[in-house]
């Protein structure tokens, strides 16, 4: 390459550097001018009734021999009678205090959900992000206290856009890709590589461009970093082992493409969503991806390791209400059967909209929101059904394979 073409790239690199430090600088501010670096939703007495199920009568009791003990529950200090508004936290105190388990009661090690394809922007980050602060903080989940964790292993790095805003632009050495390659601690991975969500018990591990030029040459920093171990096999036993028994789930997000990173989800998987985008072009190379998994199995079986997930379940996403989309949707339905979530996502301009302001639709604040209100309580709801109907298949699968045990 020319001299002067090389000092033209340096100079792009130089200013491109500079112009993200100044962009991250500039989103905090907003943020916190915003005041929505947190996640905003409390629950009030009344809403313990008419959003959780808890009878009224119950809810007063249970509240008032919390007090009684000294736990602190968070009110509403701007108002004289100081209402409650109860914190995710209070809440799951509040469950205990009834002596109702929750989930990690019942399993002790995280059930790690890869949604995958290869046909690229099919909503895989969207929904993964979507669900995992859906699930968190679904009304009718959160007696279950869930600790989630987001992987995000595409050097895209828009899971971490979406989770952690502070992230989301700038170069973040500590990524998920670097904890698997350096092989570090349980202790070290989770005080210096993981990173809160605006959701308490959400947690993301970051990507970064960088990753990208880790996967293409994943084998030999394996042979370097972690020599004797299969490299399909790295994101289990480097990462996913050891952080299994802090988490209820592990979501992990990768790149459209049939790369290292990959095949090590496929791997480190317990189950596969396949997203099924309803447009002619997304829908046909869904379908071409469906059709190859058995050979994306077969290839990593032949590298040596054993593929362990359970189960794909389809679900439809950027459903409009539309004939060809019905049509796809129908057409789904035939190709997997049962295997496919009732509930979808639909085409919403909150869920394209949200990661603008690195948000989900669920820490989005409606009053920061620029769009139309009512397309953001929808995309909620619908976020709010996957995520349960999810969960529910997830129990189900669960609840056999425990049976068999
Ligand atoms: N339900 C939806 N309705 C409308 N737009 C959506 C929806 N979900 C996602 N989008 C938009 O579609 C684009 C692709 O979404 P996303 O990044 O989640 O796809 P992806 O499959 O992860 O892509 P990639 O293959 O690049 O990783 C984004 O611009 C996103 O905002
Ligand atoms: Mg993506």
């Amino acid at each position: 390459m020319k001299s002067d073409t090389k000092r033209q790239m340096q100079r792009q690199k130089r200013r491109a550097e500079k112009m993200l430090k100044d962009m991250g600088k500039s989103i905090d501010k907003q943020k916190k001018e915003q005041g929505i670096a947190g996640y905003y939703k409390t629950y009030s007495r009344g809403e313990l009734t008419s959003e959780l199920g808890i009878s009224k009568k119950t809810a007063e009791s249970t509240l008032n021999a919390m007090q009684d003990k000294g736990i602190q529950l968070h009110r509403d200090e701007t108002k004289a009678t100081r209402p409650y508004k109860l914190t995710l936290e209070n809440i799951a105190d509040f469950y205990r205090f009834r002596g109702e388990p929750s989930y990690r009661d019942k399993y002790k090690k995280a059930w790690v959900v890869f949604i995958g394809q290869l046909k690229g922007g099919v909503t895989k980050t969207v929904s993964t992000v979507s669900i995992s602060h859906g699930m968190r903080t679904h009304p009718r989940l959160l007696k279950e206290n869930l600790r989630i964790l987001v992987v995000d292993l595409d050097p895209q790095a828009s899971a971490t856009m979406f989770l952690s805003h502070k992230h989301a632009i700038g170069l973040v050495e500590n990524t998920a890709v670097q904890a698997i390659l350096q092989d570090l601690p349980a202790e070290e991975i989770k005080k210096h590589f993981i990173l809160e969500t605006a959701v308490p018990g959400v947690d993301v591990l970051p990507a970064s461009i960088d990753d990208g030029f880790a996967a293409a040459s994943w084998d030999d920093l394996c042979a370097e970093h972690l020599p004797g171990m299969n490299p399909n096999e790295a994101l289990r036993d480097c990462l996913i082992k050891k952080l299994e028994s802090d988490y209820d789930f592990i979501f992990l997000d990768t790149g459209p493409h049939l790369d290292a990173l990959l095949k090590q989800c496929v791997v480190a998987a317990d189950m596969m969503v396949t997203p099924i985008a309803p447009a002619q072009v997304d829908f046909h190379s869904s379908l071409r991806y469906v059709s190859r998994i058995p050979d994306i199995v077969e290839m990593v079986e032949e590298g040596g390791s054993e593929v362990r997930y359970h189960t794909n379940i389809a679900m439809m996403t950027k459903l409009a209400k539309k004939r060809d989309h019905i049509e796809a949707y129908n057409d789904a339905k035939e190709v997997f059967g049962g295997d496919i979530l009732d509930a979808v996502l639909p085409r919403s301009d909150a869920l394209e909209r949200c990661g603008e302001t690195f948000d989900t639709v669920i820490t989005i604040s409606p009053s920061s929101y620029d769009g139309a209100k009512d397309s953001l309580k929808r995309a909620r709801e619908a976020v709010y059904d996957v995520s349960r109907a999810l969960f529910e298949r997830i129990e189900f699968i669960r609840s056999d394979l425990e049976e068999v045990d």
